[in-house]
C-alpha cells in the first residue's frame, strides 16, 4: 500500500465535502473549501492517496504564533493503517518549516482513537472549552509545542 500526501487543490472539493457530511453530518461547505484553497494565505490543506484513491484530508491554518487543525478525516475502510498520522504529520512539517511554535486542535473527548492518536503524536491536553459543540458536548483543547520562533 502506497500512501501519497499532496496539497489539496480544486479538484478534491467534492470528494472532500461528500465525506466531511458522511462522517460529521456537516461540512464547511464547497464554497469555504474553495475561498480556503484559493484565496486564503495562511491554510495549509492535504489529501491522502492509496493507489492513487483519495481517502483522506487534514486542514490547518498557519496563524502566528499558533498554527491550528481545523478538520481531519480517514475514510472509514482505510483507518487504522497509519493514514491519519501521516496527514497530521504533514501539518508538522509545514509547522516546523514555517517557524510555528504552538499547533493546536479541539476534539471530542469522547472521540478516544483520535484523543489517543494525537497524544502519541505528542499533542498534551491543555484546557476543556465547555459545551463548545453544537450538541452540548466539552472540547478538548490539545496542543503540541513545536518550538519555533514566530
Ligand atoms: C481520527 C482518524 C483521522 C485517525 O485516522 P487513522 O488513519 O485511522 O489514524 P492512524 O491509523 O494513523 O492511527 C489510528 C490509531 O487508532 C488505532 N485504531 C485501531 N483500529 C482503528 C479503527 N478501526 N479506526 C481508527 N483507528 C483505529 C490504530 O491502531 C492507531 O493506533 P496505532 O498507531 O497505535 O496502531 C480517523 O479515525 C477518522 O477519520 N475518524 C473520524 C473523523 C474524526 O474523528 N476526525 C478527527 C476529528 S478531531
Amino acid at each position: 500500500m502506497s500512501i501519497i500526501i499532496r496539497k489539496m487543490d480544486l479538484s478534491d472539493i467534492p470528494f472532500v465535502y461528500q465525506e466531511e457530511l458522511k462522517i460529521f453530518g456537516k461540512s464547511l461547505g464547497e464554497k469555504t473549501l474553495y475561498n480556503e484553497i484559493i484565496y486564503n494565505e495562511l491554510s495549509r490543506y492535504f489529501i491522502a492517496l492509496v493507489d492513487d484513491k483519495r481517502v483522506g484530508y487534514i486542514g490547518s491554518w498557519m496563524t502566528v504564533p499558533n498554527a491550528e487543525i481545523l478538520n481531519l478525516f480517514v475514510t472509514e475502510s482505510h483507518r487504522g493503517k497509519g493514514i491519519g498520522t501521516r496527514l497530521i504529520q504533514a501539518v508538522i512539517d509545514r509547522c516546523e518549516a514555517e517557524d510555528i511554535r504552538d499547533l493546536t486542535l479541539e476534539v471530542r473527548p469522547s472521540n478516544t482513537f483520535a484523543v489517543e492518536l494525537y497524544e502519541k503524536l505528542g499533542f498534551e491536553r491543555a484546557a476543556v472549552r465547555k459545551r463548545y459543540y453544537a450538541d452540548g458536548e466539552d472540547a478538548l483543547l490539545m496542543v503540541k509545542r513545536l518550538g519555533g520562533a514566530t
